[in-house]
């Protein structure tokens, strides 16, 4: 099982005076159980590239495989791609509008066809999965507060039994213990369910520490693809895409100039801390 994206090229505007390259020679292969963060700066082509991923856009040049099947064959069914590439949007919880918790997170599930128990069992399983209780399943989504709203709008997705979760910015607008509630949660999926999590985001503090592979876009181009510790020792040339390196992993290349013998490709705060005690100890 894998996604495998082939010199993909998109403008958008094509043929008008406004044509603007978007995606430029995209080469990507997603195999099964990565978590991958995404990042770019705004307008640098992440949720353009996103959704190439589930045929939501076509590329006009390229080739997209998933599971070794071509995505732009005729034969192809792009409903099966839709549902094992499950895509959160930003700001997902805008496209609530069910009068009911459940009936929102059943919504894809019975309209890709699944009979009535099997979707409740998936709508269910999505939840708890989620961290959403029975309290809240006969709530009307405009009860619940920013973070909820977000989570039975995953849960929505997940319902589905997507192979490969793909979610874009997941954490705007949430606040610093949402957005790690948020974070931690993904993490949990990605362990427990085994699916594929690939995260967007223009935040290197919120990939660092849970993505295994960072993939880097700068004006529609892959610039690094590779473990965050490697991407994060580019620190100039991503300042100069927009990017920040995490704050921890800025300290620690500072002690380290500073003389201090410290490992400057910390991630974490826990990671920093242990390294620090390590050299003065
Ligand atoms: N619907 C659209 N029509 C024209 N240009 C667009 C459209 N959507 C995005 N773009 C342009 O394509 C580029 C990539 O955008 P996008 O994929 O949204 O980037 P990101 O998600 O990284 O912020 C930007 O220059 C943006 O202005
Ligand atoms: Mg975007």
């Amino acid at each position: 099982m894998s996604l495998i994206l082939d010199k993909i090229n998109y403008y958008y505007g094509k043929g008008t005076a406004f044509e603007s390259a978007a995606l430029k020679n995209i080469s990507l292969a997603i195999p099964d159980g990565e978590f991958i963060g995404i990042i770019g700066h705004t307008g640098s082509g992440k949720s353009t590239l996103i959704q190439h991923m589930n045929g939501l856009i076509k590329a006009d040049s390229g080739s997209i495989y998933y599971n070794g099947k071509d995505i732009y064959d005729k034969d192809f069914k792009m409903t099966d791609l839709r549902r094992k590439v499950g895509l959160v949007f930003q700001y997902p919880e805008h496209q609530l509008f069910e009068a009911t918790v459940i009936k929102d997170v059943l919504f894809g599930p019975t309209n890709m066809g699944m009979d009535k128990l099997k979707a409740e069992l998936a709508a269910y399983g999505a939840l708890k999965a989620v961290g959403i209780g029975d309290d809240l399943i006969d709530a009307s989504p405009f009860e619940l507060s920013g973070g909820q709203k977000r989570r039975v709008a995953i849960a929505g997705v997940l319902a589905m039994s997507p192979e490969i979760l793909v979610l874009d910015e997941p954490t705007a607008g949430l606040d610093p213990a949402g957005r790690t509630e948020l974070l931690n949660l993904l993490k949990e999926i990605h362990e427990t369910k085994g699916i594929t999590v690939i995260l967007v985001s223009h935040s290197m503090e919120d990939v660092a520490e849970y993505a295994e592979r960072l993939i880097v876009i700068d004006e529609g181009e892959i610039k690094y693809d590779d473990e965050p510790r490697k991407v994060f020792a580019h620190a100039d040339e991503l300042r100069k895409m927009g990017l920040e390196i995490p704050q921890c992993t800025e300290l620690m290349g500072k002690l380290a100039d500073a003389g201090l013998n410290v490992d400057r490709s910390c991630l974490t705060v826990e990671e920093a801390v242990n390294s620090i005690i390590g050299a003065i100890s």
